[in-house]
């Protein structure tokens, strides 16, 4: 409805030779100043730039707008315009994508940036595509790793019986319960109360995330196990977009490329930088940790993407140099 309005008024605008301004609004789940804020600000500046001022935007930030779930049903109905997001509940709508969510199988940052823009990359942007969605480009969440307020969790043995929110995903609870957690699938809005109240002991994140969220205040430890790679995405509403003229479509793939090159530049900047920021308030950083047992045990997650679509895309990413 929002976008019949304004495309209406564009139209009257062209009209009268007047040039109509839209706002685009940014969701995303975290601070203005976190690794997304930075990319969502980074969409904003670089649209408007290419638009010359003909679009305009604002961020919708820490959860405004709803959990990721939330907000990606908005913009499949169109009650919202961008979403910056993990992949985290993306599989629900695109199952296809849980095969970016399998633990232990990106080797390094390098390895996860080069599959993703790459052959791989634009396969499952394309496959978002035919989901009532617009995939624009893959942006960065980073490597995640347990924190949790129990104990220094360095083997699968100290991860038993821990209550640890996931995000909703069910490639990531089978792992969980795999290396011997109790995984609780919870939106990330209510994640902080969850563990002040103790409602869960811990959950998982990557350094930029622990470090916007302000954990420290309610966990004590962080292990630093990188079981899984978070890719990040920016995706538009399938409303807005195909209201744009081809010139725009093209602004806004390029503003989305800006937004994953800032996100992710701010990304190396926090794995540099973070840890130090962790230690500095009070948390216990382990890094001593031995992989393989971990990996050994979340091996079973990967039947709920290789069940339905095979090994093929596995192997493939796994390929790549
Ligand atoms: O844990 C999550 O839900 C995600 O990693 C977060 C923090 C919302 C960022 O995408």
């Amino acid at each position: 409805m929002k976008h019949l309005f304004t495309g209406f008024i564009a139209a009257a605008a062209l009209a009268t030779g007047v040039q109509a301004q839209q706002n685009i609004v940014v969701g995303h789940a975290l601070s203005p100043a976190s690794h997304y804020g930075v990319g969502a600000q980074a969409f904003i500046d670089t649209l408007n730039e290419l638009s010359d001022g003909a679009f305009t935007g604002e961020q919708a930030p820490a959860g405004q707008l709803g959990g990721e779930r939330d907000m990606i049903e908005g913009l499949q109905i169109g009650s919202l315009d961008l979403v910056v997001t993990s992949t985290g509940p993306l599989g629900n709508f695109v199952p296809e994508v849980f095969a970016l969510d399998l633990p232990f199988l990106f080797r390094d940052y390098d390895h996860a940036r080069t599959v993703l823009d790459g052959e791989i990359g634009q396969e499952l942007l394309d496959k978002i595509g035919e989901n009532n969605l617009v995939g624009l480009a893959w942006s960065e969440n980073g490597f995640r790793h347990v924190t949790n307020s129990q104990r220094p969790v360095r083997t699968p043995e100290d991860l038993a019986g821990l209550k640890l929110r996931t995000m909703e995903n069910r490639v990531h609870m089978t792992a969980f319960s795999g290396m011997g957690a109790s995984p609780t699938p919870m939106a990330f809005p209510e994640l902080f109360t969850a563990m002040q109240q103790g409602v869960v002991d811990g959950q998982e994140n990557p350094v930029t995330v622990i470090t916007a969220a302000k954990f420290w205040e309610v966990q004590d430890y962080v292990s630093l196990t990188g079981h899984v790679y978070s890719p990040a995405v920016v995706l538009a509403s399938p409303i807005l977009f195909d209201s744009l003229s081809d010139e725009e479509k093209g602004w806004f793939m390029e503003a989305a490329k800006a937004s994953a090159a800032a996100t992710r530049a701010e990304v190396n900047r926090l794995e540099e930088a973070g840890v130090a920021l962790l230690i500095e308030n009070g948390m216990e950083v382990i890094t001593d940790i031995d992989k393989a047992p971990f990996a050994a045990l979340a091996e079973a997650s990967y039947s709920v993407y290789t069940d339905q679509y095979g090994t093929e895309m596995v192997d493939r990413i796994k390929a790549v140099e």
